[in-house]
Order: structure tokens, then C-alpha cells, then sequence
């Protein structure tokens, strides 16, 4: 049987070349397959004497085992050299720098409300800020709208299907405007405070959203007159839009929580559309029941009030002609504004 260690050690010697799994198992074919070396040599038993047919065949079946041994570890070499060699090639090089997302920027809205706080917080008002969904009495009854007043129609309102702990209608604020009362039952006088936010109301146009933003400005103390009101007024429209040069009115006006009242407008537009007006803001002196609802004896505290359009405002500053591109999320609007 000198011939079967030829074999195993002519198998044994073609297995460690091989470098490919096509070519490792026509070896196997070659030696352990139904025509192989091996495969031969069990043929070949039968004409051996009966008592040494049994040793020659445990050492055929022996010699198999190893062959078969030695494939199995071949092929798991070969796999894992294979692995080994795509690893090395989609290796990452994590020193390389990254693809760099697009960064994002504030929206317009966003920067103009940022601003009007910077200015009015420099001159020390303090900024605060409150819930949108607002109680009937703060919004409406505690400025002086009383009930089934016609007056409170002048903002179309959008109800909640709730109720307050009173059994009252809860409601999306129309204006910022309940914030007056609710920062000055909170803070002793003198009140110095504007309060940005969302603010509801069923309107839709180039110059209307349901949505919009509003800031509400309150300054309540011992001597504050309408001429105050003016002052700061005009001086935060100069700081705000960065020129001395604005046409300004203040239009008389009916709030049923102020008295006297004014909207204000701005002049805007160039060449055959000049001297447009955009009404950006109402105002006017806080009316003594809305003062004695602060808490307040209005005998002692007077002050003013307004409330502007931030929409408005920023419409004005970058000159734009239709809120709706505010909402629209349109890229090639918004990257407009660097
Ligand atoms: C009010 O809302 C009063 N609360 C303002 C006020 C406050 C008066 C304090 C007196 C004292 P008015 O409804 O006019 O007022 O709205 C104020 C501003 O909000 C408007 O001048 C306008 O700039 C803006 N505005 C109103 N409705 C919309 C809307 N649908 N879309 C965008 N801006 C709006
Ligand atoms: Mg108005």
C-alpha cells in the first residue's frame, strides 16, 4: 500500500497550491471523487485475500478522512483570505474629512423676531412669552371686550373643543394681547415687557395668515403719556429698518383695551407704486379697566400699549409683497436671506 501514502501526499501537496475555490474542488473530484485516486484503490479491494481486505480497507477510509480534513481546512483558508482581501480594499480611511451637510440657516421670521427682541431689550424691557391656547377672559373679557360685544368680531376667532375650568370657551389667542394681563398680574409695576408669539385668526391673504406673529409691547408706570408711546415707538422702527428716513403715521383707531387709539402704517413702495401704506401695528393708551385688571388702582398707573405684525415688519425690511412665501419652505426664498 506504498501507493496510497503517494496519494495522500500527492493530494495533500496540490491542496496547499491551490488558491481558488473552483480549483479546490476539481482537486477533490480527482482524488475522493467517484473516479479518484482513492476511489480506485477501494476497487481494487476485492481481489485482495480475504484476511488482509480489512486492514487495507480501514487504511483507505483512514486516508479519506484525512483528505477530507484537509480540504475543509483549505476552504475555510481560502474564505478567509478572500474576506481578508476585501476588507484591505474597502477599507475606510477615517483621517479623511467628511462630505459636509448643508447647513441650515434661521428663517427670516425667526431672525426679525430676534432682532426686535435685541432692540427692545437694550432699551430694558423685559421679553416674555406665553400659552397659545388662551382662556375666553384673558384673550377677550379682561380687555374690556365684554361679552357678545360686536367689537370681538373684529378678530375671527378659532375655538378649541375644550372648555376652561369655568365651562368657557377655550380659543387659539387672536393677538398677543392677553399677555399684557397675564405679565402684569404676575410683576409689580413698573412693567417694561414685549411678548413675541403665534397668534390664530380665520384670515387668509398676501397680507393675512391664519398664523402669524405678533409682538405685544407694555410699558405701565407712574407718568407715561402717548407722547412716550410715540417716542419709542419711532425710535424702535429707526433702530429696526436701520434709517432715519421712514414715513410713519399713526392712524386714530378704536381698541376696545386702549383709549385713544391708533393703528400705525408705514409708507413703502418705489417708482408708479410709491406711497402705498402697510398697517403694521395697533396702539394706544392702556384703558383704565383693562389697568384695574392688571390689578391696578388706574388712578395711579397709566401706560401704553401696541401690538405689531412680525410678518408685517419683515415684509417691510426685505421687502417682500406676499406673507405666504414665509410658509411656502421654498429653499430658493428662504437661502435668500443669508
Ligand atoms: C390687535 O391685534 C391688537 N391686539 C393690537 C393692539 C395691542 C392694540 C395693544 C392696542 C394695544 P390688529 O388686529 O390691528 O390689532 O392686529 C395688529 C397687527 O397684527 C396688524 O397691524 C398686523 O400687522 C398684524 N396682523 C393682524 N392680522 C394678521 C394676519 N392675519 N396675518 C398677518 N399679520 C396680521
Ligand atoms: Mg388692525
Amino acid at each position: 500500500m506504498d501507493n496510497l501514502e503517494k496519494i495522500v501526499s500527492a493530494a495533500l501537496e496540490q491542496f496547499s497550491r491551490i488558491h481558488g475555490a473552483a480549483e479546490l474542488e476539481q482537486a477533490k473530484a480527482r482524488f475522493l471523487g467517484k473516479a479518484g485516486a482513492l476511489s480506485d484503490l477501494l476497487k481494487g479491494l476485492g481481489k485482495l485475500p480475504a484476511e488482509e481486505r480489512r486492514e487495507a480497507g480501514s487504511r483507505i477510509n483512514a486516508a479519506k478522512d484525512r483528505l477530507e480534513a484537509a480540504l475543509a481546512e483549505r476552504r475555510e483558508a481560502l474564505a478567509r483570505a478572500q474576506l481578508d482581501a476585501r476588507l484591505a480594499q474597502e477599507a475606510v480611511d477615517v483621517t479623511l474629512p467628511g462630505r459636509g451637510a448643508g447647513r441650515g440657516r434661521l428663517h427670516p421670521l425667526t431672525r426679525t423676531q430676534d432682532r426686535i427682541e435685541a432692540i427692545f431689550r437694550s432699551i430694558g424691557f423685559d421679553i416674555a412669552d406665553g400659552p397659545e391656547i388662551e382662556t375666553d377672559w384673558y384673550n377677550f373679557t379682561a380687555l374690556n371686550n365684554p361679552e357678545n360685544h360686536p367689537a370681538r368680531s373684529m378678530q375671527d376667532t378659532f375655538y378649541v373643543d375644550q372648555k376652561d375650568a369655568s365651562g368657557r370657551p377655550l380659543l387659539l389667542r387672536t393677538h398677543t394681547s392677553p399677555m399684557q394681563v397675564r405679565y402684569a398680574r404676575m410683576h409689580e409695576p413698573p412693567l417694561k415687557v414685549i411678548a413675541p408669539g403665534r397668534t390664530y385668526r380665520v384670515d387668509s391673504d398676501a397680507t393675512h395668515s391664519p398664523m402669524f406673529h405678533q409682538v405685544e409691547g407694555l410699558w405701565v408706570d407712574e407718568d407715561i403719556s402717548f407722547a412716550d408711546l410715540k417716542g419709542v415707538y419711532t425710535d424702535f422702527l429707526r433702530r429696526f429698518f436701520e434709517t432715519e428716513e421712514l414715513e410713519v403715521r399713526f392712524r386714530p383707531s378704536f381698541f376696545p383695551f386702549t383709549e385713544p387709539s391708533v393703528e400705525i402704517d408705514m409708507a413703502f413702495g418705489a417708482g408708479p407704486n410709491q406711497n402705498q401704506w402697510l398697517e403694521i401695528s395697533g396702539a394706544g393708551q392702556v384703558h383704565p379697566a383693562v389697568i384695574r385688571n392688571f390689578g391696578l388702582d388706574p388712578e395711579q398707573y397709566i401706560g401704553f400699549a401696541f401690538g405689531s405684525g412680525i410678518e408685517r415688519l419683515a415684509m417691510l425690511r426685505y421687502g417682500i409683497h406676499d406673507l405666504r412665501l414665509f410658509y411656502d419652505g421654498d429653499l430658493r426664498f428662504l437661502q435668500q436671506f443669508p
